[in-house]
């Protein structure tokens, strides 16, 4: 620090700030890191590390039900939720402290409290207050990044009590032990399906409601499909364009009311109603931004529905100086968006005050890899079927099944498939969706390969190891044109 002021101080320690804290000290900023939880935001505590530890589980679950005997192993299983929970909470303690260690380690400064921008300028410095448990603290930086992320929507009408009525937080408390006899989940998006998913496998009955007419409506319906094959034989019922007008908590459960989502407002009165009955009930249907209370207002931020509005290229805000990063930004909820964000606006940070070795950088959203955690995982990138329709590309794709690979039927994992766009004009992929095991590792090749513009013939060049599931990915791109080695034969174009 020169003067006693910070280069940089962030709000939020989720997989932005605290990203962003270790890229700048990496630079040799002095930095501040100030935050009210545990280190690792959302995504460390309350979303992607703790469901992941209790998907690990489900899936161990469903392998042995499912496969136990055919592989020669016979059981008499006995779940024990409590322990999954135990260990659940055992691997978020240990990366939250690894991160306070590895922040230790570039001698960034933790903070722990509420951050607020008190005032404040480019030329001069920002001024912030951290309101701890028992004292305040005053600091001053050079640049501000704010990465305060998203909380749970809590709209009225849905009655959450944290009781019954629960948020995904609630539901991943370190003390939440029990596997409801019945769950009703609300939103039939991400987080709703990947806890359909986890719950229906430890045993509970579970429902889910959806406003739209199909689930997770921003991946393939092909891939969709697939996954409602499985949430079938999971026993997971889906309900579809349901309109929730109330929920109550029955004290013994809760008690949701429904009407069909197409009834226009004011015929909802007279419209046929549903009653869908449960012992909880999850609410997974969004999340609002974290923007309130930071000191926007004072500065005249703007916000639109909570979202910070920022430059898109830079991540600066309207106020020199202050940049914001994140779900706080309302683009892309995900949690390597984030640290993507907290890179960029590093960068940017860092060369506008000069002395530093980078250059500013600005943002680039083409190759943004999608991951869901049901069994069989999801994993997506670049452009859906429809959305190369709407822009009048000429497409050939690739599909391969995974009950045609010799890796995936010696591990039991023959169910999904992988599907590769490719544009006919010039080979280049732009696209791929894929269901079953490893998907998302297999995406992440296939983004590499779009970010630097390869074709399908430039993959099908790279030798891939034999036997793996990394095969699905060159069985795919060689299908684009007819001539996957393991794929009946089929007409072929040329590319
Ligand atoms: P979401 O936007 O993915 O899904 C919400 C769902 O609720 C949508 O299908 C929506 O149509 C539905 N919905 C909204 N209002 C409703 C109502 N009144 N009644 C019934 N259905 C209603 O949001 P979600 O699942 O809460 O996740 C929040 C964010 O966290 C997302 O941006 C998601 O991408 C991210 N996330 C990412 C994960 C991953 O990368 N694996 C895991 C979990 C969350």
């Amino acid at each position: 620090m020169t003067d006693g002021i910070y280069d940089v101080a962030i709000i939020g320690a989720g997989p932005g700030g605290y990203h962003a804290a270790i890229r700048a000290a990496q630079y040799g900023a002095k930095i501040a890191l100030i935050e009210k939880e545990n280190l690792g935001g959302t995504c460390l505590n309350w979303g992607c590390i703790p469901t992941k530890a209790l998907y690990a589980s489900s899936k161990l679950i469903q392998q042995i039900r499912d496969h136990g005997e055919e592989f020669g192993i016979k059981c008499d299983m006995k779940i024990d939720f409590s322990k999954a929970v135990e260990r659940k909470n055992k691997i978020v303690k240990e990366l939250v402290d690894g991160i306070e260690a590895l922040e230790k380690s570039w001698k960034n400064d933790v903070f722990k409290g509420h951050g607020r921008i008190i005032g404040g300028n480019i030329e001069n410095g920002f001024e912030l207050a951290i309101e701890g448990d028992h004292n305040d603290a005053f600091i001053k930086a050079k640049r501000i990044i704010i990465a305060t992320g998203s909380s749970s929507k809590l709209i009225p009408v849905f009655n959450i009590d944290h009781k019954k009525i629960l948020t995904s937080s609630d539901i991943l408390h370190p003390e939440f032990k029990e596997v409801p006899k019945s769950l009703l989940i609300i939103g039939a998006g991400v987080i709703g399906c990947e806890f359909a998913n986890i719950f229906a496998t430890f045993g509970s009955k579970v429902t889910l409601l959806e406003y739209l007419p199909l689930p997770i409506a921003t991946e393939e319906p092909m891939i969709i499909r697939e996954l409602m094959k499985k949430f079938d034989q999971l026993g997971i019922e889906l309900h579809i364009s349901q309109n929730v007008l109330s929920i109550e908590n029955t004290g013994s459960g809760i008690k949701v009311m429904t009407c069909s989502a197409k009834i226009p407002n004011n015929e909802i009165k007279e419209a046929e109603k549903s009653i869908f009955e449960a012992d909880y009930c999850l609410v997974s249907i969004g999340r609002e931004k974290n923007s309130s209370n930071i000191g926007l207002e004072r500065l005249g931020i703007e916000t639109i529905r909570g979202a910070i509005r920022v430059n898109p290229n830079s991540l600066e805000t309207p106020i020199k100086g202050i940049y914001a990063i994140g779900d706080v930004t309302g683009g892309l909820m995900l949690a390597h968006v984030a640290s993507y964000e907290a890179d960029i606006a590093i960068a940017n940070v860092l060369s506008s005050i000069g002395g530093f070795p980078i250059k500013p950088q600005t943002t680039d959203y083409s190759v943004v890899p999608a991951t869901i955690f049901t069994n069989p995982n999801i994993g997506s990138v670049g452009m859906r079927r429809a959305d190369a329709k709407d822009k009048n590309i000429n497409i050939g794709m690739g599909k391969f099944a995974y009950a045609s690979l010799g890796k995936a039927k010696c591990m039991g994992e023959e169910e999904g498939f992988i599907m590769v766009l490719a544009n006919k004009e010039n080979g280049k992929i732009i696209g791929a969706s894929c269901i079953g095991v490893e998907a998302p590792e297999l995406i992440a090749e296939l983004a590499l390969a779009m970010k630097h513009g390869l074709t399908v013939h430039d993959i099908s060049e790279v030798i891939h190891s034999h036997p793996t599931i990394s095969e699905m990915v060159i069985e795919s791109v060689e299908d684009v044109y007819g001539m996957a080695i393991n794929r009946r034969g089929r007409p072929n174009f040329n590319i």
